[in-house]
């Protein structure tokens, strides 16, 4: 750590000990039963919540209120599945309902799951059939299983800084060090973290992300050994990440080509900036999809779907996936009624047009204020990118981004009363609830707050 950056983080921590005192004796108390103190290691300090995160009292619709007592206009949205606010009445009600009526879990089918499972097929384009599982890592592990199960092949091809779960099979190159990973025309497989059985390395293929050409070039040399394709169709595990024209077209037609299977992992994507996912906004329809964060409107599930000929051995039994929990009363209750909020006419219009108002007000505020930074994304998920260069994949990101700028901006803005992701590297969430009041809020606090930043980081100035 440099000195300016010591200095900086002492006075933080000075302010927020006395701005969330609570807070930090609910911590001292939660790490003596949870290790760590908090229920996910995303959580801790460690991951940017310094010197400790806010505990939460409550969420009611756009906003957030902490055990001191502050409220906070919610960017983070529990990491994305907010995407109807907290506590939507409609979703609320009828889970509620269906655990008085119904009850919560069966181990056997019911017609309520039938009707979620009918409304998600209705929304997204790539899905005619689809299972429900528990969380993202859960989907994505059934996704790629099926992929190879299908396609009698071994490898699958993953991208660096992509986030697919926490799973072995793809817990690799996430922000991977590039001098570890090596060239970014051939990156080496590096696994996240220690416990991971090395051999899984000789079953991924990892790539540079946007770059066509070593995409191109691994699929002519190698295609007919993939199994599947696995890709964010929109990054948002490293801060913002657009794809670039014909990129998904590319993935979508040389998986085509060799018989691999195409898994769009809309975890964060699926139902966030358009109903049908990314592959709707994008135009590109994948062999396989995972689904979580939104599905639910907050409450825990997940899904996998594609075609009928993509998820056949699972219709055959051949492939079995199973679950005590899959589809259990409380998911398919919320997943139906979180549908058919949704399907309000004009939705998506309406909640993109607010968030480009916020992302695209945000820049204009860094800029005057003599920041290189920029914003990346599509109005209801995107980021503020501290940074000296676009970034196309993770190797610009890595190479490019002021990460302890962002970190000034995230803790001058929890100070004002906004709350998103302490890291560069994540995102801020806009959701369908959020309105012109929390813009206009959000964006006065901004004023203040980047120029903080922007005194403090003078080489950063263009
Ligand atoms: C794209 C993507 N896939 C999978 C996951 C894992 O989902 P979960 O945390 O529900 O296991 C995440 C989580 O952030 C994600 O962003």
């Amino acid at each position: 750590m440099t000195p300016r950056k010591a200095n900086q983080t002492m006075r933080f921590t000075e302010r927020y000990s006395s701005h969330a005192r609570r807070s930090g004796e609910l911590f001292a108390r939660a790490k003596q039963t949870i290790p760590g103190g908090a229920g996910s290691t995303a959580r801790l300090p460690r991951n940017g919540w310094e010197p400790y995160p806010p505990f939460i009292v409550r969420g009611t619709g756009s906003r957030i209120e902490d055990a001191d007592g502050h409220e906070y206009i919610d960017y983070l949205l529990g990491l994305g599945p907010m995407i109807l606010g907290h506590r939507h009445p409609q979703v609320t009600k009828a889970v509620a309902t269906a655990i008085e009526e119904l009850g919560t879990c069966f181990a056997l089918p019911y017609e309520l799951e039938i009707e979620a499972a009918e409304k998600v097929a209705a929304a997204v384009p790539g899905i005619e059939q689809v299972r429900f599982a528990n969380s993202g890592s859960e989907a994505v592990g059934v996704a790629v299983r099926l992929a190879r199960a299908t396609t009698g092949r071994r490898l699958v091809v993953r991208f660096e800084g992509h986030y697919h779960g926490w799973q072995d099979t793809v817990y690799w190159s996430n922000h991977v060090d590039p001098v570890l990973a090596g060239p970014a025309s051939h990156p080496r497989p590096v696994a996240m973290g220690p416990g991971v059985p090395a051999e899984l390395e000789d079953t991924l293929i990892v790539l540079t992300w946007n770059d066509p050409e070593s995409f191109s070039q691994l699929m002519d040399q190698r295609g007919d050994q993939i199994a599947a394709v696995l890709t964010e169709p929109a990054v948002f595990n490293t801060g913002c990440i657009l794809p670039e024209p014909g990129y998904l077209e590319l993935l979508r037609a040389k998986t085509a080509e060799y018989g691999a299977m195409l898994i769009f992992d809309e975890v964060i994507t699926g139902f966030r900036f358009a109903r049908g996912g990314a592959q709707e906004y994008f135009g590109v329809i994948p062999d396989l999809t995972t689904l979580a964060k939104g599905l639910g409107g907050g409450f825990p599930v997940a899904a996998v779907g594609g075609s009928r000929q993509a998820m056949s051995l699972i219709a055959d039994g051949t492939y079995s996936h199973s679950g005590t929990y899959n589809a259990n009363v409380i998911q398919c209750a919320a997943v139906s009624a979180t549908m058919d909020v949704l399907a309000e006419p004009g939705l998506y219009e309406r909640q993109r047009a607010l968030g480009e108002h916020l992302a695209s007000g945000l820049e204009r505020i860094a800029q005057a204020k003599g920041l290189a930074a920029y914003t990346r994304g599509i109005g209801t998920v995107f980021q503020l990118w501290f940074a000296d260069r676009p970034v196309r994949n993770w190797r610009d990101a890595a190479a490019g981004a002021n990460e302890p700028a962002f970190e000034r901006w995230y803790q001058e803005m929890l100070l004002r009363g906004v709350l998103f992701h302490p890291l560069q590297f994540e995102n801020m969430f806009v959701s369908l609830v959020h309105d012109q009041a929390d813009i206009d809020e959000t964006l006065n606090a901004a004023g203040d707050a980047l120029a903080v930043v922007a005194g403090e980081f003078k080489s950063n100035v263009a």
